[in-house]
């Protein structure tokens, strides 16, 4: 049995767990900040850090709490160490040298993007997927959207990637135009359930021949709509600024068909992704299909994933696509087991890539 500790302050979650083999939670410990950076629209890098620093040291004991464990018992502490904001990133990396030195226990740095793709490799039920190699993993978060072609643990090749905005800062940049509170992804899903996705013709950038993608022209078409509604609109609105134009032209966004545009939005993002992971998946013949990052948590996406694609389609549970430490502590076992160990000049690295190019 071998535990590891992971512990993740890449963003705005201040995670801990402890996970057996990989596979096993035995504790999963999130405080999000969310409520504290809803009011800028966005998440405020300073303030995240700040928060990191109150809570990071009450979260890990109660992750070790919770999975009954002693120091003695864990086999090492795994960190992400980027990519991410880099203040947040480093009280994480701090902390986590801090308690390895003073334990006496390796130290095991972990790329963020690995930990949302090992989300997977985390047990949720009494019968787990097999899981084989080559996989297609799409990660499509706040920051990535990337297909990548894993051949075996820790063996990766990005085959395509976004060339302007993430999937989920898609979502949320459409979700501030909509005036939708943040973050956008869950909003725009809630709203569009009461939709029409046919009721607007919006773009889909295929970028044919190549595995990459495109949300901005999507982004911009929403915002000429929007803009026929209300003109005051701009991407460069700040949340507070967006709010006051609010306020000033009721009528006018009580006009806004916000629940069709939700619907086609997403419609449009998830037609995108999901010919485009398969298309990816049939050329490299792989065994199955990993869904990972924030945006996998979205339900029309993981169904049209199963449904459009002939392989396994596996994906986490929702809480386990957004920001967690369990997927940290699972990659960190892997590494932990290949021989990875990181010394005690691990620094954080903000733009930190899974794989070169
Ligand atoms: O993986 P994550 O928690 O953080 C990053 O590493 O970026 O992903 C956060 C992103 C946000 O952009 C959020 O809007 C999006 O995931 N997201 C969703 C959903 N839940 C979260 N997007 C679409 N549908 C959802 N249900
Ligand atoms: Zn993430």
């Amino acid at each position: 049995m071998t535990c590891i500790l992971g512990i993740e302050t890449s963003c705005d979650e201040t995670a801990a767990a402890v996970v057996e083999d990989g596979r096993r939670i035995l504790s999963n410990v999130v405080a999000s900040q969310i409520e504290l950076h809803r009011q800028y629209g966005g998440i405020f890098p300073e303030v995240a850090s700040r928060q990191h620093i109150l809570t990071i040291m009450p979260v890990i004991r109660q992750a070790m709490a919770e999975a009954e464990l002693d120091w003695d018992d864990l086999a090492a502490i795994a960190v992400t160490y980027g990519p991410g904001l880099p203040g947040s990133l480093l009280v994480g990396v701090n902390t986590a040298k801090g308690l390895a030195y003073g334990r006496g226990l390796p130290l095991i740095g972990i790329n963020h993007i690995e930990g949302h793709i090992y989300a997977n490799w985390l047990i949720v039920d009494d019968s787990p997927q097999e899981i084989s190699f080559p996989l297609l993993a799409m990660v499509v978060s706040g920051g990535h959207t990337e297909l990548i072609l894993m051949t075996d643990h820790g063996q990766y090749r990005r085959l395509g990637h976004t060339l302007d905005d993430a999937a989920g800062e898609a979502f949320d940049k459409v979700g501030r135009l909509l005036g939708l509170e943040f973050p956008g992804g869950p909003a725009i899903e809630r709203t569009a359930q009461d939709g029409n996705p046919l009721a607007f013709k919006l773009p889909r950038a295929w970028l044919k021949g190549t595995h990459n993608f495109s949300f901005s022209g999507l982004k911009t078409a929403v915002l000429r709509i929007v803009q026929k509604y209300e003109d005051k609109v701009s991407f460069a609105d700040s949340a507070r600024n967006r709010r006051v134009a609010v306020s000033q032209t009721p009528s006018v966004i009580r006009q806004l068909p916000v629940a069709n545009l939700a619907a086609g939005f997403q419609a449009s993002v998830i037609d995108v992704l999901v010919e485009k992971a398969r298309m990816a998946a049939e050329e490299y013949q792989v065994k199955l299909i990993m869904l990972a990052g924030g945006v996998a948590a979205n339900r029309l996406l993981r169904q049209q994933m199963a449904e459009r694609s002939a392989l396994p389609v596996l994906y986490p549970p929702p809480a386990l696509c957004t920001d967690n430490a369990a997927m940290i502590a699972s990659a960190g076992y892997f590494r932990y087991q290949a021989g990875h160990r990181s010394d005690w000049g691990l620094d954080v690295i903000s733009s930190l890539k899974l794989v070169d190019g």
